[in-house]
């Protein structure tokens, strides 16, 4: 199967269609954002790692569609869907995302075709809810399908798609074959597994293993301040044992489309089962809770009152030198300091919008300095003599000399 269709053109999608392109297959790239393929057709991606020549190059050399509506296909494709499985308004799995792609599939997929998914979604998701959505609304014959969950980490220079090994579980043996030889053309290892429930559920691993190391060292952080001692020194020297020990750093909460949300598709899958996963659910809370700690220490910086008070946070992204601000817990707290009455400015150059509001340049005339998301575009050189109270939240380097907040 040489035609590759990819379902949903984010930070999962776009990637991956630009790689199947460079490696020759014939790709169509399929989002519903009009105005998102429009700017990718003229080569204008918000995707740091993706370059206006490689899209222009790609598509002028036939080996990149990028459309709005799928035509249909007659030969036996790849399908791959990337699209987004957010939580809801109650913070429930939400997969109507997940939902119209497999309608949208149903609608032009032929014979013989690999459906892939590669969006993160509860265990049994490929057998309970993929395959009997297009097996009902399409016609076509022979479908395979398969969990090739996507394990990207923007921004990060050293794991990439080509040399992060992928996990693959198809629902019969020729299925994990077929995507195994898709994944191995572009990709160094591939991990075979024995069906997509064992995919999906290391998928979920992965990243509540994150969530739940977090929620433990943001614990141990309230420990650590009380006894006026950094947990930062404490974790490098935790860090100094050779085996057994992973350092993770405190924040103010979790953030992106994968750490505070994978968690709840795994006790999703728990308690459609019936298995009560309490430590995973409490982790949830913690890190949630998280926010609510930082501000109680910033109100009782003012005595209780932030009303009038200038603020500037620096970061709004929910990570390092990436412009992705889902789930951002700096977000949250823009939003509640301002609730409390304080006058919030943000900075940040990544970013540089977000609900039509403009990053601001850094302020001097501030009560009060917020260091969350430092990227590495920042120069804070005239935040030095400061005559305001300058806080960092963030992990990593010192920044002018002062101590973390952690
Ligand atoms: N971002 C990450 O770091 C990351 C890492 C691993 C896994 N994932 C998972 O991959 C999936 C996609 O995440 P993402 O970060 O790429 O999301 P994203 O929001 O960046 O991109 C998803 C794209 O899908 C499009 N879309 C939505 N519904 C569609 C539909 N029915 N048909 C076609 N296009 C549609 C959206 O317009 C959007 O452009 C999610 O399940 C996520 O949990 C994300």
């Amino acid at each position: 199967m040489n035609e590759i269709i990819v379902i949903g053109l984010g930070y999962v999608g776009l990637p991956l269609a630009v790689t199947a392109a460079k490696n020759g297959y014939q790709v169509t790239g399929f989002d519903i954002n009009v105005t998102k393929v429009k700017k990718l057709k003229i080569g204008v991606s918000e995707i740091s790692d993706i370059t206006e020549y490689d899209l222009l190059d790609l598509q002028e050399k036939g080996y990149l569609k990028l459309v709005n509506s799928l035509p249909n296909f007659t030969d036996p494709s790849i399908f791959v869907i990337a699209v987004p499985t957010p939580l809801d308004g109650n913070r429930d799995p939400d997969l109507s995302y997940l939902k119209d792609a497999c309608l949208k599939i149903s609608e032009v997929i032929s014979d013989g075709s690999l459906v892939i998914t590669e969006s993160t979604s509860y265990v049994g998701t490929l057998t309970e809810f993929i395959k009997p959505i297009i097996e009902k609304f399409s016609k076509a014959k022979g479908l395979h399908f398969a969990v090739a969950p996507e394990r990207i980490d923007p921004g990060n220079r050293i794991w990439n798609l080509a040399n992060t090994p992928r996990v693959i579980g198809g629902i019969a043996n020729c299925c994990t074959e077929l995507a195994i030889n898709f994944y191995h053309t572009f990709c160094k290892e591939v991990i075979k597994v024995s069906s997509p429930e064992v995919a999906e559920t290391t998928k979920l691993l992965e990243n509540t293993f994150r969530q739940v190391n977090i929620a433990l060292i943001n614990e141990i952080a309230y420990l650590t301040k009380s006894f006026n001692i950094s947990i930062h020194e404490v974790v490098d020297a935790a860090a100094t044992k050779p085996f057994g020990f992973m350092a993770f750093r405190p924040g103010i909460g979790v953030g992106g489309h994968c750490i505070p949300v994978d968690p709840v598709y795994l006790t999703y899958s728990g308690d459609k089962n019936h298995v009560e996963m309490e430590l995973v659910k409490l982790s949830n809370l913690k890190n949630q809770k998280q926010i609510h700690y930082v501000l109680n220490s910033i109100i009782s910086e003012f005595n209780g009152c932030l009303i009038g008070k200038k603020i500037q946070i620096v970061g709004i992204a929910y990570k390092k030198n990436i412009s992705d601000t889902r789930e951002s817990p700096a977000l949250e707290l823009l939003n509640e300091l301002r609730k409390l009455g304080a006058l919030v400015t943000w900075h940040d150059p990544v970013v540089q919008e977000f609900k039509g509001e403009k990053s601001q340049d850094l302020q001097l005339d501030l009560d009060i300095g917020m260091i969350i998301t430092p990227h590495d575009a920042i120069d804070f050189h005239i935040w030095g003599d400061n005559k305001f109270k300058v806080l960092d939240f963030s992990s990593g380097q010192q920044i002018l000399g002062l101590p973390k907040f952690f």
